[in-house]
C-alpha cells in the first residue's frame, strides 16, 4: 500500500502558511500544514494589525510588494468572513503618522486644528502630523477565520511536533520528518517565521525580534465622547484601536532569543509613552499584556521563492508585517510554485542572497 502524499506541505501555520495553503488549495492542491505548536499561536497572534502599506520606515524594495498586499485586504476579509462565517475587525479609518520632522511622505500633512478634529484626545504638540490611508484588522480574528476557512476547504493540518528535516532524493525535496512522524510531497514550503532556520539541512537565516504589547479598556469613555478612532504612529508608540474599545499599545524590539516573558515595567514604560500622546491612556485599565516573535532576517526584508533544493521553497522573515503581506505572499508564492510569472519583482526577497547551508552560523543584525 503506498503512504499518502499531499501536493504541497506547508511548514507553520501561522498567517503565511494558511493564507497559501488557502490560495495552494484555491487552485486545486492538497495541501498539508505542518505546525509545531498551535496554528497561529505566534507571531500571528501577537501582532496589533497595523496594515502600515505606506510607512515611510518601510524599506524601498518592500513597498510595492506592501501596496499591492494592502490593496488585497478588503477582498482577502470579504472572502474569509464569507467562507468561515466569523467576524473580523477590519478598519478603514486611516493612520495618524507623527514625525519629528517633515518627510517624504504619501500622505496628507495635517494642521494641529486638523488633528484636533479627527483624534480630539491625541497631543500632537512637537510632531509634524500626516494622515495615511492605511487600514488595520485584528490578527486573532483574522487567523481564526482563515483557519477556519481552511479547513472548510479542506486543507489538512498536522499540529503538536516540529519539522527537523526534510527528505530530500536527487536534489528533489520528497516530504519532511517531524520529531513523531514523515509526511510526503513533491513540494514544500517554509512559512516557520522566527523558526524558519530549524529545519535541516537548510538555513532559511531569520531570527526572533521580541515585541511586547499591551491593550488597554477606559473604564468609562474618555471626555470627549470617544474613544481614538484612527491608528497612531509615533516614534516610540504606536496605538490601534479596535472596534470594541480596546486600544492596543505596542511594541518594545528586542533581541531576545525565543523569550516571550513579558515585563510589567516594560509594559507600564509603554503605557507612559503611549500617555504621552494620549493623555486619557494614562487613565485607562490594562486589559491585557503579551509578547510575540517577530520573524527578523539580515537585511530586514522577507525570504520569498526557491530555495538551492529542488521544489523547497520559502517564505519567511516578515519581520513587522507579516499580518499586512500575507495575501501579496499567499498570491506571489502560489504562482512561483505553479511556474507562473509571480506578478510583483521579488528578485530582493531570494533566499539564494544567502548562503543557506547548514553550516552557516546566523547573528543576529
Ligand atoms: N507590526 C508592528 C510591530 O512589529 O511592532
Amino acid at each position: 500500500m503506498r503512504s499518502k502524499t499531499w501536493d504541497a506541505i506547508i511548514i507553520g501555520g501561522g498567517i503565511i502558511g494558511v493564507s497559501l495553503a488557502l490560495e495552494l488549495r484555491h487552485h486545486g492542491a492538497q495541501v498539508l500544514v505542518v505546525e509545531r505548536g498551535e496554528p497561529g499561536r505566534e507571531a500571528s497572534h501577537a501582532g496589533a494589525g497595523m496594515l502600515a502599506a505606506l510607512d515611510p520606515e518601510t524599506p524601498a524594495a518592500l513597498r510595492e510588494m506592501a501596496r499591492v498586499s494592502a490593496a488585497k485586504y478588503p477582498e482577502f476579509i470579504a472572502e474569509l468572513k464569507a467562507e468561515s462565517g466569523m467576524r473580523i475587525d477590519f478598519r478603514r479609518n486611516g493612520t495618524i503618522y507623527l514625525a519629528s520632522a517633515e518627510i517624504p511622505c504619501e500622505g496628507t500633512e495635517l494642521s494641529a486644528a486638523e488633528v484636533k478634529s479627527l483624534e480630539p484626545g491625541l497631543e500632537c504638540s512637537g510632531y509634524v502630523a500626516y494622515l495615511l490611508a492605511e487600514d488595520s484588522v485584528d490578527p486573532r480574528e483574522l487567523m481564526a477565520a482563515a483557519l477556519e476557512a481552511a479547513k472548510r476547504r479542506g486543507v489538512e493540518i498536522a499540529r503538536g511536533s516540529p519539522v527537523t528535516q526534510l527528505t530530500i532524493e536527487a536534489d528533489r525535496v520528497t516530504g519532511v520528518r517531524t520529531t513523531k512522524t514523515g509526511f510526503a510531497s513533491p513540494v514544500v514550503v517554509n512559512c516557520c517565521g522566527a523558526w524558519a532556520g530549524e529545519v535541516a539541512p537548510i538555513t532559511i537565516p531569520t531570527r526572533p525580534v521580541k515585541g511586547q504589547l499591551l491593550s488597554v479598556v477606559f473604564p468609562q469613555r474618555p471626555q470627549h465622547g470617544r474613544s481614538l478612532e484612527h491608528v497612531v504612529r509615533g516614534e516610540s508608540v504606536y496605538l490601534v484601536p479596535r472596534s470594541d474599545g480596546r486600544i492596543l499599545i505596542g511594541a518594545t524590539v528586542e533581541e531576545a532569543g525565543f523569550d516571550k516573558r513579558v515585563d510589567t515595567d516594560v509594559i507600564q514604560q509603554l503605557q507612559q509613552a503611549a500617555a504621552i500622546l494620549v493623555p486619557e491612556i494614562g487613565e485607562a485599565r490594562i486589559h491585557d499584556a503579551w509578547a510575540g516573535l517577530r520573524p527578523g532576517s539580515p537585511d530586514g526584508l522577507p525570504i520569498m521563492g526557491k530555495t538551492s533544493v529542488g521544489e523547497y521553497f520559502a517564505a519567511a522573515g516578515h519581520y513587522r508585517n507579516g499580518i499586512l503581506l500575507a495575501p501579496a505572499t499567499a498570491m506571489v508564492m502560489s504562482r512561483i510554485i505553479r511556474g507562473a510569472d509571480p506578478e510583483i519583482d521579488v528578485s530582493a526577497f531570494s533566499p539564494s542572497r544567502f548562503p543557506c547551508d547548514e553550516h552557516v552560523a546566523f547573528r543576529s543584525a
